[in-house]
């Protein structure tokens, strides 16, 4: 059975309610982020992005305003170590070649998805490609503690710096292949990322503020789920929430689809790693 996307919303049960707007910085050990910005010139449905910071409780944001209560520091901490330990048939660890630490890629966070020799690279990529190539070791599983927890502190290096990627050029296929996805109306429900994410945002949702769903500050911890969650975990559970079949982490969809949904956060801060409900 096929039901309209009013309906839909009907039955998901959203509510309207003003976007607290003012009075609303986020400032970690003094450093400010940017939440809001003028939408990217290729947006053409929204005059202002903003971070999904700005939708949570105050209790929630508090988490993300002090590092020493930010419950994802400790998987930094961990990835830290890990960036130290050998692992695989080479013997070396990121470190031994990475002999700065990760402070080398500060930046890089901002930049990703990125296409390398044809192919659109994301950081999980760029992570286990050197654990199999270089090190000769096991590849970590996408939203597994270690990557998640690699990706979150090789993201740490970029707060702050505004998102940036790549549209046109050798990204414009995969770009207009995730756009093509964000406005394809998925499951039962027939809603497709934009219902939500652009025509809702700021209403309720059942218990939750509708966000713009904006990836700037993945991988994000989640009170709900106590560990960081990938980007691609996020999209399938938004996907399986309109009662649809989703795609796998990693999927050339899910790239495509992170590329679009990072375009829309250009213009934002990197938050990484965020503190969501
Ligand atoms: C044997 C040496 C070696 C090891 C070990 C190694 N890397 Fe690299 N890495 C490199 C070199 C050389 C580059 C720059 C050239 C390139 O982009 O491939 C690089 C680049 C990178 C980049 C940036 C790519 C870009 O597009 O700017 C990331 C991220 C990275 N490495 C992560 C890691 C992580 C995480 C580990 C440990 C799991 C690791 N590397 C282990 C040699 C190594
Ligand atoms: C039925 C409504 C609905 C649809 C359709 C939907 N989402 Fe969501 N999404 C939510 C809710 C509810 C949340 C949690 C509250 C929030 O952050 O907006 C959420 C959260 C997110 C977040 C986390 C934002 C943050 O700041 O942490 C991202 C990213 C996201 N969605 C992306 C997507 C994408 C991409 C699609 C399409 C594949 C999609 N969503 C489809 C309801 C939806």
């Amino acid at each position: 059975m096929k039901i309209g996307a009013w309906t839909a919303v009907a039955m998901l049960g959203l509510t309207s309610v003003t976007l607290a707007q003012d009075g609303n910085t986020l400032s970690i050990d003094g450093e400010t982020i940017v939440t809001e910005a003028v939408a990217p010139a290729h947006l053409e449905n929204l005059d202002t992005i903003y971070s999904g910071w700005r939708f949570r409780t105050s209790e929630t944001q508090a988490l993300q305003i002090d590092d020493f209560d930010n419950p994802a520091m400790i998987f930094v901490d961990q990835a830290l170590d890990l960036f130290e330990a050998v692992d695989g048939s080479e013997g070396k660890s990121c470190s031994s070649c990475h002999t700065d630490g990760p402070e080398e890629f500060a930046g890089l966070h901002a930049s990703m998805p990125k296409v390398v020799d044809g192919k659109l690279v994301v950081m999980e990529d760029l992570i286990n490609s050197h654990r199999q190539d270089v090190m000769g070791a096991e590849p970590w599983k996408w939203s597994g503690a270690d990557m998640q927890a690699m990706v979150a502190l090789i993201g740490l290096q970029s707060r702050g710096t505004p998102m940036d990627v790549t549209i046109d050029g050798d990204a414009a296929p995969f770009w207009e292949k995730g756009k093509e996805l964000y406005y394809t109306r998925f499951g039962q429900l027939e809603m497709s990322c934009a219902n939500c994410h652009e025509d809702n945002y700021g209403t309720m949702i059942r218990a939750d503020h509708l966000s713009q769903g904006q990836i700037n500050g993945f991988p994000t911890y989640r009170l709900k789920q106590a560990k960081l969650i990938s980007r691609h975990n996020r999209f399938r559970g938004c996907i399986r929430d309109t009662r649809a079949e989703t795609f796998a982490e990693g999927s050339d969809e899910f790239r495509a689809l992170e590329l679009y949904v990072a375009s829309r956060s250009n213009g934002l801060h990197v938050e990484t790693p965020a503190v969501r409900q």
